[in-house]
């Protein structure tokens, strides 16, 4: 099992992260070997260390030791990497024992619920905002319940071509970065988390969303299978236009049926692009507009918002065009893209 994580002496790290109570999810298992991305720093942790601290209450001595800078999650407000203290590793026991904490702006993160919460809102009492009603629609419990029952496949109306199909393509994207950290933005309830985490293609996956709702149904399908269970597998409550991870820290991400329901999508592919690493890949899949078929098309609604300004629609919908021209201005390269129906999977590349 690779761990992300580089060690730094006790004396050097903050020591108020909250030790966790207990362990409701079993130990992670070691796993099956994955492949080491090339030019990735040795081991600092040892898979042997976190199942013994995972079995053991930790002795004030082992607390102090297993303060660590996180390589990959990065402080939502000033993109510093987090601190963690608690039992190391990508995977769903160890991040639930653990606390997060910021050491420049000294914001705490962690998982009250089964998800870890990466929000600049994360631990608020007062404030509160409300995201464009296509973000919010997917925070209903009801929507999240219905997702993966019967709302998903009724995007193969439109050419979808369906999850093993999309999975299959997204892997055919992905060969380059095979090995490497695997982020699923806008997961929904992880139905393509699930695939990747299976597939032992990455050496982990990491499940992000706006909506609690969307992560506890992740988590309600993850917990039905063990093996998943014990993968290296993490799920982040985070928005898309803020994501918690360091530059150039992850090597794939994928956005299955997301773009068109992000508040921003420029916002969007740009953090993408930042947060990948040089050679990293970003897959993405979404309904394609054309204004003959959609009158509220982006490009479609252009001449109404040059007379009246601002224009809201509940989905934001792109034509081909404008989507490679989005990638392209986020500085991503190779872009490509297959087309079927209003479905388009579209990929590009950071470049080295
Ligand atoms: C149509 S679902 C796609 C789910 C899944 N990826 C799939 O392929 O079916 C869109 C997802 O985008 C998420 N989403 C909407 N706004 C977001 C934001 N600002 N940041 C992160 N995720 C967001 C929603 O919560 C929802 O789960």
């Amino acid at each position: 099992m690779e761990l992300q994580l580089l060690v730094r002496p006790a004396a050097t790290a903050p020591s108020s992260a909250r030790a966790r109570p207990s362990l409701r999810l079993p130990a992670p298992a070691a796993g099956p070997s994955r492949p080491r991305r090339p030019g990735f720093p040795t081991l600092r942790a040892a898979a042997a260390a976190a199942a013994a601290i995972a079995a053991e209450p930790e002795t004030k001595e082992q607390q102090q030791n297993s303060i660590m800078e996180t390589e990959v999650f990065a402080c939502p407000v000033c993109y510093e990497p987090l601190m963690r203290k608690g039992p190391p590793g990508i995977n769903l026991p160890a991040i639930y024992r653990s606390g997060f904490k910021c050491s420049k702006c000294n914001k705490s993160f962690t998982s009250k619920d089964i998800f870890l919460d990466l929000t600049v809102t994360a631990g608020t009492k007062e404030y509160s905002e409300q995201k464009p009603a296509r973000t919010e629609l997917f925070r209903s419990p009801l929507v999240s319940f219905l997702y993966e029952r019967g709302w998903r496949q009724n995007f193969n109306r439109s050419g979808f071509p369906g999850l093993d199909e999309e999975f299959e393509m997204a892997q055919d994207y992905f060969q380059p970065v095979a090995g490497g950290i695997l982020l699923d933005v806008s997961c929904g309830s992880g139905l393509f988390t699930r695939k990747f985490a299976k597939s032992g293609t990455y050496s982990a996956v990491i499940a992000l969303d706006f909506s609690e709702n969307m992560l506890r149904q992740c988590y309600e399908f993850i917990k039905q299978d063990d093996t998943l269970l014990n993968a290296n597998l993490a799920l982040v409550r985070a928005d898309i236009s803020r994501l918690p991870f360091a530059s150039c820290s992850v090597d794939a991400i994928h956005a299955g049926a997301a773009i068109h329901c992000w508040p921003s999508p420029s916002n969007a592919v740009a953090e993408i692009s930042r947060v990948l690493r040089p050679g990293g890949v970003f897959v993405g899949t979404t309904f394609l507009s054309s204004p003959r078929n959609n009158p509220f098309s982006v490009e479609a609604l252009r001449p109404l918002r040059q007379i009246v300004g601002p224009v809201n629609t509940s989905y934001n919908y792109f034509t081909e065009g404008e989507l490679e021209d989005l990638c392209k201005s986020c500085g991503l390269v190779n872009y490509s893209s297959k087309v079927q129906r209003s479905f388009i999977m579209f990929s590009g590349q950071k470049p080295y």
